[in-house]
């Protein structure tokens, strides 16, 4: 079964705490949602390789620590997935950037799937796979598909808000894929959204219905 990190850190929680607020406007929103981006990925990177090398500092030769090992791509899952990139991109700025489009139909709740851009070379990459929201699990499954389908072997799954329906749903299609969460919610209403959640999370970053 797929490893599932809750990550419980004082500022993680509170900003969170922050944007389920439904009195926080779309300005705020977006600058929190990154900021909490951010913050998961120091997480979801704690385990990446690294290697010495050698390092010359002012005062003396030296060897030291460096990363090593495969090169890392943010994938996030077109709308809401696209607020979270910019914080993670202050972080590793040399990652590149896929994209995944897909939407929920509101009325079965399953994903469809309407784009899909991946760097060349997605294979020989870490993937860190990232969308606010973690309902039914549907999206989150078809887009691990669609990459693993395209030869990335490595991914990460980092979320804001997840349901443990949609978590149970990603490690039984994905045993393989570890999740970063900032919180493990209740669980599904009728409509299939988060309880307590924070709402639809694409509809509160671009400021659309
Ligand atoms: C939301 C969210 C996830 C999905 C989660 O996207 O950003 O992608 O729902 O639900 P699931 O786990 O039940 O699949 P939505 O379909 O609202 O599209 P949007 O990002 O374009 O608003
Ligand atoms: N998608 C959202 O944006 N919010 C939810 O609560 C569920 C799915």
């Amino acid at each position: 079964m797929s490893e599932v990190i809750e990550v419980k850190h004082p500022l993680v929680q509170h900003k969170l705490t922050m944007i389920r607020n439904e009195a926080v406007g779309t300005k705020d929103f977006r600058t929190l949602v990154d900021e909490l981006a951010m913050l998961l990925t120091y997480e979801a990177s704690a385990d990446l390789p690294l290697e010495t090398v050698p390092v010359k500092t002012p005062v003396q030769e030296t060897k030291a620590a460096s990363l090593a090992g495969k090169k890392l791509a943010v994938v996030p899952i077109l709308r809401a997935g696209l607020g979270m990139v910019d914080g993670i991109l202050q972080l590793i700025p040399a990652a590149k950037v896929g994209h995944i489009g897909m939407y929920r139909n509101e009325a079965t709740l399953e994903p469809v799937e309407y784009f899909v851009k991946l760097p060349e070379d997605i294979a020989q990459r870490e993937v860190l796979l990232v969308d606010p929201m973690l309902a039914t699990g549907g999206s989150a499954k078809d887009a691990i598909s669609a990459l693993k389908l395209r030869g990335a072997t490595q991914i990460k799954l980092i979320t804001l808000v997840s349901a443990p329906e949609g978590i149970q749903a990603v490690q039984e299609a994905h045993p393989d894929v570890t999740i970063v969460t900032a919180s493990i919610d209740e669980g599904l209403n009728d409509e299939g959204y988060i309880v307590p959640g924070l709402g639809d999370a694409g509809d509160r970053l671009f400021g659309t219905h």
